[in-house]
């Protein structure tokens, strides 16, 4: 056993952990609720390793198989700044092939590279600039179309935060930042669960809902108000988040920083999606972190309780999170940044995608379309902007993401959105109709667009965009 002592638990996490927690993780692997981060440097310039492989991990009193980067579960963080250089070498010790996809970053398709298979026991090295812009919380997964469901299920999924000027500011300084990445693994005795036909057609969701590796773990902040860095990262779990008597102050999206904070008294986040939220503790107690029932139009049959059904019905705990004694309360910052709104009357092109789906062969469609690595569905001119019509007629929700081109959503079904935002994932409902604009800016390249339900994504719900001068 390593010698580390439970102090060193609390705070290489900063997050506190519950005491049966806290047994059996001292007894088995003291830092699986810890965040572990790659080696860092303060000179601009990161080399960042991460491999991927097979561990033996205790996880929520079990030992499981998992996939892991860096052999930890939760995965390393990565946490550089716009403007930093990286060179991060993925190695591949997996018996499959494998590739990683920077989640977020607006960075050219010749790097992001979503079709890039990285042999067993080859490497390949990411190397780029941070771009101005790229502020905010995103995360990394692998990306090889047909395996990235059951390799995210085994676990590999890690955090990637890129801090901006704006992080800079007093009130964020001031503020507690916590980073939660929700993640749920399907356990079945000491393995992750191999998919079966339902799986398939629901997307996978697990047994164990945990936040950075641990299950319902306690977060014992010194301060009274927290910035909560947020990603939903489980294959097909959505995230309706509720912490018991405190609203929570939407500050940041997928694409970074709002305008201005946002009240919200629950937030939804579909797989994929990040979001930062500020939270003012302002009496003493121990509030729940929950993640609420949501409906999203699953398959359900007959006869095959247990495990195979995901349990929606109920509120999830996620977390608790326990008042410091003496708050003192900070004040959230007012505003952050101007959002440009995209000038439509400058559109070159509009697009349509419908969703489809037959579900009893667990095949999804973009415009009646499977997947083809070979045919490029799209073509946009750079630097031009287009709209973009989404329209789900299927009878599920499906969590739409384009790589390399934030967007903004411009209407659901008509209804103007209630604030400006910078997006790279925006979820569909049954039937409905999203107009999103997307400026093709700075980059040429062939990348994709998917639902960020993996096992859709695997199944064909995924097209090509070529980028040209
Ligand atoms: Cu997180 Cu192409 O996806
Ligand atoms: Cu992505
Ligand atoms: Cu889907």
């Amino acid at each position: 056993m390593r010698s580390i002592n439970r102090r060193d638990v609390l705070r290489i996490g900063g997050i506190a952990i519950s005491e049966t927690v806290l047994a059996w993780l001292l007894g088995a692997r003291a830092d699986a609720f810890a965040q572990t981060t790659v080696p860092n440097s303060t000179s601009g310039l990161h080399d960042w390793k991460l491999e991927s492989g097979e561990s033996r991990l205790a996880i929520s009193g079990k030992t499981l198989s998992l996939l892991t980067y860096n052999q930890s579960f939760n995965a390393p963080v990565l946490r550089a700044k716009e403007g930093d250089t990286i060179r991060l070498t993925y190695t591949n010790r997996l018996n499959k092939p494998s590739n990683l996809h920077l989640h977020g970053l607006a960075i050219s398709p010749e790097i992001d590279q979503p079709m890039l298979e990285v042999q067993p026991s080859q490497s390949h090295t990411y190397a780029f600039e941070l771009p101005k812009g790229s502020g905010g919380t995103h995360w990394y997964h692998p990306h090889v179309h047909g395996l990235v469901a059951q390799q995210m299920a085994a676990g590999l999924v890690g955090a990637l935060l890129v801090d901006s000027d704006l992080d800079a500011m007093s009130e964020l300084k001031a503020a507690e930042e916590h980073l939660l990445v929700l993640k749920d693994l399907a356990v079945v005795g000491e393995q992750i669960k191999n998919h079966d036909m339902m799986d398939w057609m629901n997307g996978q969701e697990g047994n164990l809902q945990l936040v950075n590796g641990a299950y319902k773990p306690t977060l014992r902040p010194q301060k009274a108000t927290l910035r909560l860095r947020l990603i939903s990262a489980s294959n097909a779990r959505y995230h309706r988040l509720k912490l018991e008597q405190h609203p929570m102050y939407l500050i940041a999206t997928d694409g970074g920083f709002l305008e201005k904070p946002v009240m919200l008294e629950e937030l939804l986040l579909a797989p994929g999606e990040r979001a930062e939220v500020m939270v003012q503790l302002t009496r003493t107690g121990s509030y729940r972190l929950q993640n609420l029932p949501y409906a999203r139009g699953i398959m359900m049959m007959g006869g095959m309780g247990g495990m195979n059904m995901p349990d929606n019905t109920q509120p999830v705990t996620l977390l608790t999170i326990v008042a410091p004694n003496n708050p003192k309360l900070t004040p959230l910052p007012t505003g952050f940044r101007s959002i440009e709104p995209l000038n439509l009357s400058k559109v070159q092109k509009t697009r349509r995608i419908v969703f489809s789906e037959k579900m009893m062969q667990a095949r999804f469609f973009f415009n009646n379309r499977s997947f083809d690595p070979a045919r490029i569905d799209f073509t946009g001119k750079l630097d031009s902007l287009e709209i973009w019509e989404l329209q789900n007629l299927s009878d599920m929700d499906h969590p739409f993401h384009l790589h390399s081109y934030p967007f903004q959503i411009i209407d659901r079904n008509g209804k103007p959105e209630p604030y400006r935002a910078w997006k790279d994932v925006v979820n569909l409902k049954k039937n409905d109709l999203v107009r999103i604009a997307v400026p093709l800016s700075h980059f040429t390249g062939l990348t994709v667009f998917h639902c960020h339900i993996v096992e859709h994504e695997d199944r064909g719900m995924m097209g090509t965009l070529e980028v040209r001068r």
